[in-house]
């Protein structure tokens, strides 16, 4: 059965997407099974896996609103050892036309009971909000990762997102828990964020993942070359960044007792 972990944070442009690719491929590189669901219209996920979501006939929107199956939309990431279940713009017609839709919160979930079995890792790219799209991720998953930029407003805006979560819990997935909070864009010369970055250890402790991700340019220009940074320059500090997560999450998994 697979891990399954939403990507998330409502606050836009704080390295979601970036992650979920580069996790995705450097858990495909340590041999593990992943599936990436992109979860949101922008489809940056698809198009930094090397997917034209121009061209796509079917995405996540027809297994959503049940006119397909997941097994018949996903496709294998042309740049990465992992499965890719795309999305376009397409899916931001989904939240008013899932309205009608019977147990529309689950839907996401009850698609991935079908596959969970073939996959070791099940990554969830959700939208920058906290709308149906995300509460079906949140639904979906076992645990959410929380990437995050260490700067003023931050941790204002984790406290909305772990309320969400606390709602989530409270309704539609009773044993969804935090995961691990990711330090994005870090950059250790800039005294703000050393200050965001102690006081997210204070308040989140072991929930906050020892690895940082540090800026790093090599992250930014892969996507417009449709691969993760892996691929694109295996030395640069990003990729190497986002195998050591990889590795830190095997790692606590390996160790944490087995239910
Ligand atoms: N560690 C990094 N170093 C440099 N650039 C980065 C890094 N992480 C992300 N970026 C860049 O920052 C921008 C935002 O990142 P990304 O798209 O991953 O964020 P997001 O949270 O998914 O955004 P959205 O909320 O729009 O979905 C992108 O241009 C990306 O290439
Ligand atoms: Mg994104």
């Amino acid at each position: 059965m697979a891990r399954i972990l939403a990507i998330t944070n409502q606050k836009g442009g704080v390295g979601k997407t970036t992650t979920s690719v580069n996790l995705a491929a450097s858990l495909g590189a340590a041999r593990r099974k992943v599936l990436l669901v992109d979860l949101d219209p922008q489809g940056n996920a698809t198009m930094g896996s090397g997917v034209d979501k121009r061209t796509l006939k079917a995405t996540v929107y027809q297994v959503l609103i049940g006119a397909q199956t997941l097994s018949e939309v996903r496709v294998r990431a042309p740049a990465g050892d992992y499965d890719l279940l795309p999305a376009n713009r397409e899916l931001a017609g989904a939240e008013v036309e899932m309205v009608d839709i019977d147990r529309r919160e689950l839907r996401l979930k009850e698609a991935l009971d079908a596959v969970t079995d073939e996959y070791d890792y099940i990554l969830i790219d959700c939208p920058p909000a906290l709308n149906l799209l995300t509460v079906n991720g949140l639904t979906a998953a076992h645990a959410v990762m929380i990437p995050m930029q260490c700067e003023y407003y931050a941790l204002e805006g984790l406290s909305d997102l772990v309320s969400t979560i606390k709602k989530v819990r409270a309704h539609l997935n009773p044993a969804i828990e935090i995961e691990g909070l990711l330090r994005t864009m870090y950059d250790p010369r800039n005294t703000l964020a050393q200050q965001v970055s102690a006081q997210l250890l204070q308040h989140f402790g072991d929930k906050v993942y020892r690895t940082v991700i540090p800026r790093n340019v090599r992250l930014a220009e892969a996507p417009s070359h449709g691969v993760p940074a892996l691929k694109f320059d295996k030395t640069s500090k990003g990729a190497q960044a986002y195998l050591a997560l990889a590795g830190e999450m095997l790692n606590r998994r390996e160790q944490a007792p087995q239910a």
